[in-house]
């Protein structure tokens, strides 16, 4: 059986929770592997919208979903995610949901040193301040907390003592208050009980469901220009979001992971700070942003609009291992006269066709735009390409010829089944490379 990794290919919110969503339903399992609750995936079934932050967009479905030990886990955004998912009638147990019992843990410390370092920069990166970078940050310091600490009382107490210890120095240097270990230490213990039962052995739970020919989505959350290698450092996350991440965020051999699916927008959005060469400022941003809905699921920022980069996204397939292409929100470009493509970049007056390393030279860069017959017809809810209007199938054939990379999905508005589907991802048979 054939699994599929969903990964973001351009800055995030590309839709790939309602990507996950419709692949779930020939899925058995939906694992996360990478960030935390600083995602925003929504779904749109039957007219009902499911905003979801740490739960693997399979859960909606009832499918078994896996939370891997590349996530960064907030033990209390959990619990209220797992409440307000009640409140929609989607009810997550222990028998449709495991947590890697070697996930680190988010900790209210976190969300306040994230505040304090925005605050202290003199370019802020524009956080979702859910405290994930420093809980990573604590990671790879090897003084993090991880799910299989909460079973163990007094071992959780030593270890957040080190953890204070070492966030306090910093803290008390710049003037602000440190923080106790009380009430971070109760309130942990307190939710233990509830986390605890969620607790798995997740790499082996994913290799005998390899075994047995179940077939796995893995999740990506963020996207490649947010990648903390392959991003536009140093406005990125702080985790692996490419298909390598799935693999080492999940616990299961790289060989095995199956197909990648880069989900990107026909346009393209970001939101916090950074480099965004096909940016549009002014009115046509705004009527991107208004048609687009571009405000951020959890954080209800604006996010910042432009023209798919066709550069950006033919350097962001190769390094993340994009095998195909979903691409969604067609319908948003309904209606425009012209749409564009930015397909090269101009770095003080040369013309280029990859993204530089150095922020200096990607703030540098002029867009080399090529202009496309917009249409005025709808192509809301189209679920055949034959019923696409001329300028649509012109512009998507044009995206897989700049980027080379094979459609395999257009997704036509929010409701889970406004899909067209081109080539199944599933299918064994191999992608037609452009
Ligand atoms: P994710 O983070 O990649 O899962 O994406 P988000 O959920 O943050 O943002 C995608 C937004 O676009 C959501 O509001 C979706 O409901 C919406 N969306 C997804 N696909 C389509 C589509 O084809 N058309 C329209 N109009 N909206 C869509
Ligand atoms: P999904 O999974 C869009 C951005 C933030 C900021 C940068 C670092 O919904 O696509 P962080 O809080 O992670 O330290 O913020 O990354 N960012 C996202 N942008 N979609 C996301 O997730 C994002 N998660 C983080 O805006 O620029
Ligand atoms: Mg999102």
């Amino acid at each position: 059986m054939s699994n599929v990794v969903v990964v973001g290919a351009q800055w995030g919110d590309e839709g790939k929770g309602r990507i996950v969503d419709w692949l779930a339903e020939k899925a058995d399992i939906v694992a996360r592997y990478n960030g935390g609750h600083n995602a925003g995936h929504t779904l749109v079934v039957d007219g009902r919208t499911y905003k979801l932050a740490l739960l693997p967009s399979g859960v909606v479905r009832g499918k078994l979903g896996v939370i891997g030990n590349g996530v960064a886990l907030d033990p209390e955004a959990l619990l209220a995610e797992i409440g307000r998912m009640a409140a929609l009638g989607v009810h997550v147990t222990p028998d449709v949901l495991r947590i890697a019992e070697t996930a680190t843990l988010v900790l209210p410390v976190h969300r306040a040193i994230d505040a304090a370092q925005e605050r202290l920069r003199a370019k802020p990166l524009g956080t979702t301040l859910r405290g994930i970078g420093p809980a990573y940050e604590d990671k790879v310091g090897r003084r993090g907390l991880r799910v299989c600490d909460l079973a163990e009382p007094e071992l959780l107490a030593a270890k957040l003592d080190v953890l204070l210890e070492h966030h306090n120095a910093w803290l008390r240097g710049l003037g602000l208050e440190p923080f106790q270990r009380e009430p971070m230490l109760s309130d942990l213990l307190a939710m233990a009980p509830k986390i605890l039962p969620f607790k798995a052995r997740v790499w082996q739970l994913l290799d005998d469901a390899h075994s047995s020919g179940k077939r796995v989505v893995f999740e990506g959350s963020q996207a490649v220009m947010l990648d903390v290698d392959w991003g536009s450092y140093p406005y990125v996350t702080s985790s692996s979001t490419i298909a390598a991440g799935a693999a080492s965020g999940a616990g299961i051999a790289a060989s095995k992971l199956g197909r990648v699916l880069g989900v990107s927008k026909v346009y393209a959005t970001r939101v916090g700070e950074g480099p965004f060469t096909s940016e549009v400022d002014g009115a046509l941003g705004d009527l991107l942003r208004q048609r687009g809905g571009e405000y951020g699921v959890n954080t209800g920022r604006p996010r910042r609009c432009g023209w798919l980069d066709t550069v950006q996204l033919r350097q962001s397939s190769k390094v993340a291992g994009i095998d195909l292409l979903a691409l969604t929100k067609l319908d948003v470009l309904d209606g425009f006269d012209s749409v564009y493509l930015c397909v090269g970049y101009e770095l003080d007056g040369e013309r280029i066709d990859y993204m530089p390393a150095s922020d200096a030279e990607q703030q540098r860069l002029q867009p080399v735009l090529r202009r496309f017959d917009g249409w005025q017809r709808t192509t809301r809810g189209v679920r055949s390409y034959s019923e696409l209007p001329p300028q649509a199938a012109a512009l998507i054939e044009a995206i897989e010829q700049e980027v080379g990379i094979a459609v395999a999905m257009v997704t036509t508005g929010p409701e889970r089944d406004d899909a067209i589907v081109l080539r199944p991802p599933f299918e064994d048979a191999d992608g037609r490379k452009v």
